[in-house]
């Protein structure tokens, strides 16, 4: 009886606009407590080569917890996909009753028009990305980040990909605040500032990685 109620609960939230885009902002809240340790875990090159291949080991040695938390992933970064291109078809249809929720929770900017396919284009970075670091063959981490971007047409590729990333997190941590509720018209402007923030910040610390493997000779190595 119990377990009913919720399914039907748990049904309707899903049919209805607000019930995705509360999906969307609580898989984009975890993808973005991801993308915020794996920065985390970068920063630790500017550090030098001991530090970040130390920090790698660490990581490692956490050994069956990797392919349980890669899974998790995985299925968070599916959700995320899946109720986006929802709402996405849901905005060409675009039926007036259901535009508005969308049309209310952001305006149009380049970059909110653009999620889709600044979504796209990280998620095939992704694969090359862990094409790249997974099937290359290299000792430490150090090595393989200077294996993958010391060739220019890589870390140009980078680049171009975590700009898109910026974009796309610069709408989606804002949109994300305002559908979990953290809206209030005398702190909107400094939540959204603080949101383009935050996505300048990943973006600029993930950016000087390539640029730093391609412009300074000794880094990493
Ligand atoms: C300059 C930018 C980046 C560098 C140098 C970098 C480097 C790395 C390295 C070295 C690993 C392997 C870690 C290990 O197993 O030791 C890794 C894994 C990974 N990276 Fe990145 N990364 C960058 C940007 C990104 C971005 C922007 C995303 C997501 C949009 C991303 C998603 C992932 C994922 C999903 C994994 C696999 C995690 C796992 O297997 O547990 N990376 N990255």
């Amino acid at each position: 009886m119990r377990n009913g109620v919720i399914m039907h609960w748990l049904a309707a939230t899903l049919k209805s606009s607000i019930g995705r885009k509360s999906v969307m902002a609580g898989s984009g809240l975890l993808l973005a407590i991801f993308l915020f340790a794996h920065l985390a875990g970068n920063a630790m090159a500017f550090f030098g080569r001991a530090t970040f291949d130390a920090y790698a080991a660490r990581l490692h040695a956490t050994g069956p917890l990797i392919p349980v938390f890669e899974t998790a992933l995985a299925l968070v970064v599916l959700i995320h996909i899946y109720f986006g291109l929802g709402l996405f078809f849901e905005n060409l249809a675009a039926r007036p009753s259901r535009y508005e929720v969308v049309a209310n929770s952001g305006g149009q900017t380049f970059a909110s028009m653009t999620m889709p396919y600044t979504g796209l284009l990280i998620l095939v970075f992704i694969f090359h990305h862990l094409a790249g670091f997974y099937l290359a063959d290299s000792s430490t981490v150090s090595d393989l980040v200077r294996q993958n971007l010391s060739r220019p047409v890589t870390a140009a590729y980078y680049i171009f990909s975590l700009l898109a990333l910026t974009l796309h997190t610069s709408h989606g941590f804002w949109s994300m605040t305002q559908t979990l509720g953290l809206s209030h018209p005398k702190y909107d402007l400094l939540i959204e500032r603080l949101a383009l923030a935050a996505s300048i910040v990943i973006g600029t610390v993930f950016i000087l990685i390539p640029v730093l493997v391609l412009f300074r000779p000794g880094f990493l190595s």
